[in-house]
């Protein structure tokens, strides 16, 4: 899947580090998109963003009154978006969602997972609220995503799934058995990444997650990015040919209440090339890629 190396990011570099995104622009305020953890860091900032080159933007959060507050402060500064209170651990909340999405614009065109959860400081390890992390980072994007495939207007345009994810979760596993199931294109498979999030768990409850192979930075966030990565990617091969584009990115280490304000650039930095890659014109859009950084980016399969 994807591109040879050099060519594709010669050409994603050309486009990426235009200015102004509206020079191709193939959206608009009929375009919908749907961002997740939206009240604040990125998920914010990608909502200010999208809304302001134009699209109709649905502001989701898991807490009614953040996610309200976050729709007023967006009205002060110019900016009309929707909002759906939407806790994406909570299947209920999912479906409600799905049934007003229906109602309301009858499909959707983009969806950006962004929630996510991090219990740890910059410099600390600790896998106590493992189940967590894996449920909101991983499950959490899955099941929404399931849920919302039937809503993606193919026909439009080419839809997009676009999952905010991490370097962390990039293959830096040495255990050989997780690396054998999540090597193999051929072979992944859900039922493989399921038993590989459900080996760390069990690893987590009987003491061995240090010793068994597992990312030694931030390790539940990792391979709660690492099977969302490897999911995103047989999405990817599922919707090749269906006009559903799916692909992963990690805004770099940005400042936002996950790194307790700490980072290389602001959320609206990460926002900015985030959005220029949601929007990439459908003869340009790739799939099951993983784009890098805050600059124009590295490539590498998820
Ligand atoms: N910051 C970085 O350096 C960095 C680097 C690489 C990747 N990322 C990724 O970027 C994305 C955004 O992170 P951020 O840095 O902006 O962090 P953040 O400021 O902590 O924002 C996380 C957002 O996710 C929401 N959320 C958590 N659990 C949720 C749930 N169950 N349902 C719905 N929303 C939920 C939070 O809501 P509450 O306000 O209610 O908690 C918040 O809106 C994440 O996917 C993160 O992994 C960040």
């Amino acid at each position: 899947m994807g591109h040879p190396h050099t060519s594709f990011s010669t050409f994603l570099s050309t486009m990426v580090s235009k200015d102004d995104p509206d020079s191709s622009r193939w959206w608009s305020e009929k375009t919908i998109v749907a961002v997740t953890g939206g009240n604040k860091g990125i998920g914010f900032a990608l909502v200010k963003r999208l809304a302001e080159l134009g699209l109709t933007v649905i502001l989701t959060c898991r807490d009614e009154s953040r996610g309200r507050e976050a729709v007023e402060k967006l009205k002060e500064q110019g900016f009309h978006v929707e909002f759906f209170h939407l806790d994406v651990v909570v299947q209920s909340s999912i479906e409600a969602f799905v049934t007003w999405l229906t109602a309301t614009f009858g499909g959707l065109d983009i969806l950006v997972n962004n929630a996510a959860v991090s219990f740890n400081e910059i410099n600390e390890n600790s896998v106590e609220h493992a189940e967590t992390v894996i449920k909101t980072n991983f499950y959490g994007p899955k099941l929404l995503t399931e849920a919302l495939l039937p809503l993606f207007r193919r026909s439009e345009t080419i839809s997009r799934v676009f999952n905010i994810s991490s370097r962390l979760g990039l293959l830096n596993v040495s255990n050989p058995v997780v690396r054998e199931i999540l090597e193999n294109e051929e072979k992944l498979s859900q039922k493989g990444i399921d038993f590989v999030v459900n080996r760390f768990l069990e690893d987590v409850k009987i003491g061995l997650w240090k010793d068994e192979g597992w990312p030694k930075v931030w390790t539940d966030y990792s391979v709660s990015k690492l099977a969302l990565n490897a999911y995103s990617r047989l999405l990817a091969k599922r919707f090749e040919k269906h006009r559903l584009s799916i692909n992963c990115f990690c805004p770099g280490f940005t400042q936002t209440g996950m790194t307790q304000g700490r980072g290389i650039h602001t959320a609206d930095t990460a926002a900015e090339v985030g959005a220029k890659l949601i929007l990439l014109p459908p003869n340009k859009l790739p799939t099951g890629v993983f784009f890098s950084g805050s600059k124009p980016f590295l490539y590498s399969n998820l």
